[in-house]
């Protein structure tokens, strides 16, 4: 699982002073060189310390490795071991990091690794922002959908009752460091579910990827090395490009949301942890094409064609049946929202996303046909 092979990329992402790179390939977790000149000099020539935020389920897979590839650069490695879940993305949860900050004596020199997917990555680097007004984190994304998304891009935060992801903060890690070969332990629905998101980057930026993904869908759910390096590396180039454009989302970067607006209503509708984000967000982008024909952007063929894609990746596309009244209460509160009006990632074309709000009708009938009613 932790073989370390030559083949190593390198992205990086532009942000001036709050420039960082993406390390992928196999064995990088468990490699020390992958965290060479991170740690501030803690003072008068001492190391600083270290703090791996973690879950229960991750922790016995990777959190030893982690630790002993991080001992060369720090005085001390210490754990912190959440419990696992989207319904621990939560201020009880969050406060379990402050609890072992604070308990442990750690100072502002304190270097967080978000180890686990992106719940863990999107806690840890919230904890890392709030913590003493912000301390260094670096990202150690171990889900499909962590790699090719949530660990990069500085959007860290929790969940509340009436809204996904509304308390948080934009804070960027000082390194993303994805390690292929954790993707071996993923569940096979996890895997789908890191899928959604790598799909997401063909209409939203690159069609020629999306024809990739198409061509390649059955090798990357049989997690092939050679497909699983090219689908994460060019997500990560592309997410990189866009959060290099608009970091803080004033425009562009609303395109990154495509199928969040009916993903998150489906995420906070059920419940969170019902259906996984991946899976809420490829029924979403469905949902949000379909607006899009029905306003004249993108047309059948192409709605046809990314059903098909979802069905291959193993994902639902048949959305849950909250009703129509509470998709559009819970996409009210959407962070895109203005004024109350629901702001949706649509399709001119594919490859051509616009921000759009659209009228109630056509949204209620989307709402119909994906539910199958
Ligand atoms: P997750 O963090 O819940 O991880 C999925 C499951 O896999 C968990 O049970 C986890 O413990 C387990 N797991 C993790 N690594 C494993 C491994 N290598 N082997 C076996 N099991 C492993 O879910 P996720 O899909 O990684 O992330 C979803 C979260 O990310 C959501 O909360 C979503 O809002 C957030 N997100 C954030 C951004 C962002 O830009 N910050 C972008 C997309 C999604
Ligand atoms: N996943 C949305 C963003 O990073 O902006």
């Amino acid at each position: 699982m932790f073989q370390n092979t030559a083949a190593q990329e390198r992205v990086e992402i532009d942000l001036g002073a709050r420039s960082y790179s993406i390390l992928i390939g196999h064995g990088v977790l468990c490699d020390p060189a992958s965290y060479a000149a991170l740690p501030p000099d803690a003072g008068a020539g001492r190391k600083a310390h270290a703090l791996i935020v973690t879950n229960t389920t991750v922790d016995p897979l990777y959190a030893q490795a982690l630790h002993e590839a991080l001992t060369p650069h720090f005085h001390a490695v210490q754990r912190v071991v959440l419990p696992d879940g989207e319904a621990y993305k939560d201020w009880p949860t969050l406060h379990l990091i402050f609890d072992a900050l604070l308990a442990r004596g750690c100072d502002r020199k304190t270097v967080l690794f978000a180890l686990g997917g992106g719940v863990v990555g999107d806690m840890a680097g919230f904890a890392a922002a709030c913590y003493m007004r912000g301390v260094p984190f670096v990202q150690v994304p171990t889900t499909l959908l962590a790699q090719v998304d949530s660990s990069v891009g500085g959007k860290t935060a929790i969940n509340h009752p009436l809204g996904k992801n509304m308390i948080g903060a934009f804070y960027q890690p000082l390194r993303v460091v994805c390690d292929l070969g954790t993707l071996d332990t993923l569940a096979p629905r996890e895997v789908s579910a890191g899928l959604a998101e790598i799909i997401k980057y063909g209409p939203i930026h690159d069609m020629a990827f999306f024809d990739w993904i198409e061509a390649h869908i059955d090798a990357l759910m049989a997690r092939d090395a050679a497909a699983l390096m090219h689908a994460v590396r060019r997500s990560c180039e592309i997410k990189a490009w866009v959060v290099g454009c608009d970091e803080r989302e004033s425009g562009l970067r609303a395109i990154l949301n495509f199928g969040h607006t009916f993903g998150h209503a489906i995420e906070a509708g059920l419940g969170y942890g019902r259906w996984l984000h991946g899976e809420a967000v490829g029924c979403g982008m469905l949902m949000a094409a379909r607006l899009a024909q029905r306003m004249g952007g993108c047309d059948a063929a192409f709605v046809a064609r990314l059903a098909r894609l979802l069905e291959r990746a193993g994902l639902p596309t048949v959305a849950p049946a909250l009703g129509a009244q509470r998709y559009l209460e819970l996409m009210r509160i959407d962070k895109k929202a203005e004024a109350g009006e629901i702001r949706f990632v649509l399709l001119e074309a594919p490859g051509r996303p616009v921000v759009r709000a659209a009228p109630d009708a056509l949204v209620r009938e989307v709402i119909a046909q994906s539910c199958g009613q």
